[in-house]
């Protein structure tokens, strides 16, 4: 479809979907990238964006799972308004033809509406009630691979419909097939990046690195990789989907991530010698083998580059009973490595479990709550004297 010049540069109210604890460093992101009337809420943040701003978010944000991009809003007090608001505040004969397949996901509650799965049925309904008036046929449900991914979310007596142009959670960056033991998502290591300010110009060290994925996200940041660019986006089958428009934010993407200066030494330790081939097999898949060096081998004999730089660790906090004792050792000798190698550092650690944390007898100078897949976390920073 070619560009629509009355309808480019109107802004389209959407939200992204973040982990909770980074809505600060997500809205900055999306302002960065040219989003406007950023307003961070609770694991999202809201904006506003012209096309242009919206595929450049999916080409490069780091930050979000998803970004829901409106359609319609309406007021919705129960099962009624919700459908006859479906079908009447969209023109589905131009979003939604039988030939094309289609999924809803919902959130948040209304009167006489408080099962999500039982609204998303309601929506899909009133979709598919609505193409047999147009067309006689509907579309099928596709879970896995759907050409529209609407969502719904109730809230406030209203319903706001939105597209979900990702096409999968944007989290999944591709370049892990090995996953270690307890990996961090791919988002959640960025945005840990994002919040220590690293800006590539000194050495970066995982001494717990297991599949590698704060080290692959800090030297993808460093280069500017867009983690877009190999993804498959379902917004490239929404009805005025702008395929000029489009390739003119893959080129400006594409010359983000070229190769730029060599940065500084990223370095990460991992004991456990499969994890650590999966580490360096995923640096490999992620095109970063000349910035990443995963070594084999116990923190406690690491030695760093010429420093200061920056540790930045997510060292297994155990929930298995009896563990403790060993993790407490485990803690106690990381201070000391920290300590010893690491004079002038900045090191941040990721910490779910404050009674094995006390063992560093270190003292944060920052706490910043952090949820990881569910557990309350707190991403500490400590500078080391
Ligand atoms: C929670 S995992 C780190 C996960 C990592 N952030 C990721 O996204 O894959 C902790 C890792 O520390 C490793 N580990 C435990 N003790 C270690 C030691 N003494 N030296 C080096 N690595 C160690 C474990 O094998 C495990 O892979």
């Amino acid at each position: 479809m070619g560009r629509d010049n009355r309808h480019a540069h109107q802004r389209i109210p959407a939200v992204a979907v973040l982990p909770q604890g980074l809505e600060e460093a997500g809205a900055q992101e999306l302002i960065d990238l040219g989003a406007k009337a950023v307003r961070p809420l609770r694991r999202a943040a809201a904006f506003e964006a012209d096309m242009a701003c919206l595929y450049r978010l999916h080409l490069q944000c780091r930050l979000p799972f998803r970004l829901l991009r409106e359609l319609s809003r309406f007021p919705c007090d129960g099962r009624d308004s919700l459908y006859h608001g479906v079908q009447d505040s969209v023109d589905w004969e131009r979003w939604l033809h039988p030939s094309m397949s289609f999924r809803v996901d919902a959130t948040g509650s209304a009167q006489g509406l408080n099962h999500s799965h039982y609204s998303a049925l309601q929506v899909k309904n009133a979709i598919v009630d609505r193409q047999r008036e147009l067309w006689g046929e509907r579309s099928s449900i596709d879970l896995e691979e759907p050409d529209l991914h609407l969502h719904l979310h109730l809230g406030r007596g209203e319903a706001v419909l939105s597209l979900d142009g990702c096409g999968g959670s944007l989290h999944r960056r591709g370049y892990r097939a090995a996953m270690g033991a307890a990996p961090l998502k791919e988002n959640l290591a960025a945005g840990l990046i994002r919040l220590t300010g690293w800006d590539g110009t000194t050495p970066l060290v995982d001494p717990l690195c297991g599949s590698g994925t704060l080290l692959i996200e800090a030297a993808s940041l460093a280069r500017g990789q867009s983690p877009g660019l190999e993804r498959t986006f379902s917004l490239e089958g929404w009805a005025d989907f702008d395929a000029e428009l489009w390739r003119d934010e893959l080129e400006r993407a594409r010359r983000r991530s070229q190769p730029q200066q060599p940065s500084a030494p990223i370095l990460g330790w991992e004991q456990d010698a499969d994890i650590a081939e999966q580490a360096r097999s995923n640096v490999a898949a992620a095109g970063l083998e000349e910035s990443i060096t995963i070594n084999t081998g116990d923190f406690r004999d690491l030695s760093l580059p010429a420093g200061p730089g920056m540790v930045v660790c997510n060292p297994p906090y155990g929930v298995r009973i009896g563990a403790e004792d060993e993790l407490e050792t485990l803690y106690g000798d990381l201070a000391q490595v920290v300590k010893r190698e690491a004079s002038g550092w900045e090191f941040w650690l990721l910490s779910g479990n404050p009674a094995v944390t006390g063992a560093l007898r270190m003292k944060a100078s920052r706490r910043i709550p952090i949820s990881n897949g569910g557990i309350d976390c707190r991403w500490l920073h400590y500078q080391v004297r």
